[in-house]
């Protein structure tokens, strides 16, 4: 349903965004990606700057149309390329924020030693193995430094078969990294990546269905940031 009246309930507070999808090199043309276009962490910039927030989005390779989308809503970017300059960057932000909202798709895994000249093909003949480390995981190192007042929304993206499966994936995954709230979507077959449209579960740090929504990734943003809102005011009485 559309909204008549916005709450100004984050007025005067800063919210951080990660969004988009972070870029591991494997030589100076090549990288790991992945399909995040940026889209729900735009909605988020945008839906929170509506709010009276003060908004920094953590640009990870974000499709032109939800940076445009930023860019006129006035909110501050910060574009990052990998995993390892987006961790640099939260840690600089998070610290004077209220809200951080982990959109973006940060590889787990980058390629352990980025070639600096272009790998040849054949010089390298059939196959090709790349060796992979796991990068620092972000969410893990903000949940496990809770600043008071400090509300970390993560997200959980997971190829499930029905709603109950993507419910107990997101429970362990809450289990494992209790954010103080966990934005679970289905991804694959064409829902979630690159979709104006999204539908999500949100769940609490004890694993509680709070929320569930499904529309315009706006109104999932606007959902989401009501929970958080909830969370705040809980929190400052
Ligand atoms: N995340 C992070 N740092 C990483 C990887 C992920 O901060 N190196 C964050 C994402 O921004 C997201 C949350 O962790 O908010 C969950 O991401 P997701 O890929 O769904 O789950 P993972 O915990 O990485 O587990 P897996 O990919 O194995 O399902
Ligand atoms: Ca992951």
């Amino acid at each position: 349903a559309a909204r008549t009246a916005v709450p100004r309930d984050l007025e005067g507070r800063r919210v951080l965004i990660t969004a988009g999808g972070t870029r591991e090199p494997i030589d100076p043309v090549r990288f790991l990606g992945n399909r995040s276009s940026g889209k729900q962490g735009a909605a988020f910039a945008l839906a929170a700057a509506a709010r009276g927030a003060e908004v920094t989005v953590i640009a990870a390779n974000m499709d032109a149309a939800p940076a445009a989308d930023v860019a006129a809503a006035g909110v501050t970017r910060v574009d990052v390329e990998t995993a390892a300059e987006l961790a640099a960057r939260v840690q600089e932000l998070a610290g004077s924020a209220s809200v951080v909202v982990m959109a973006a798709a940060v590889a787990d895994f980058a390629p352990a030693e980025p070639r600096e000249r272009k790998l040849k093909k054949d010089e390298l003949g059939e196959t090709l193995e790349l060796a992979l480390v796991r990068t620092p995981d972000v969410l893990a190192e903000l949940v496990a430094h809770p600043v008071p007042g400090r509300i970390v929304v993560g997200f959980a993206a997971e190829t499930a078969r029905d709603a109950d499966e993507l419910v107990a994936l997101a429970r362990a995954k809450v289990a494992r990294t209790p954010a103080d709230l966990l934005v679970a979507n289905a991804v694959g077959g064409g829902r979630g990546f690159g979709a104006d449209e999204n539908a999500a579960t949100v769940l609490d740090r004890t694993g509680r269905v709070v929320a569930q929504v499904s529309g315009s990734k706006r109104e999932v943003a606007d959902a989401v940031l009501d929970a958080a809102g909830d969370l705040l005011v809980g929190r400052d009485e």
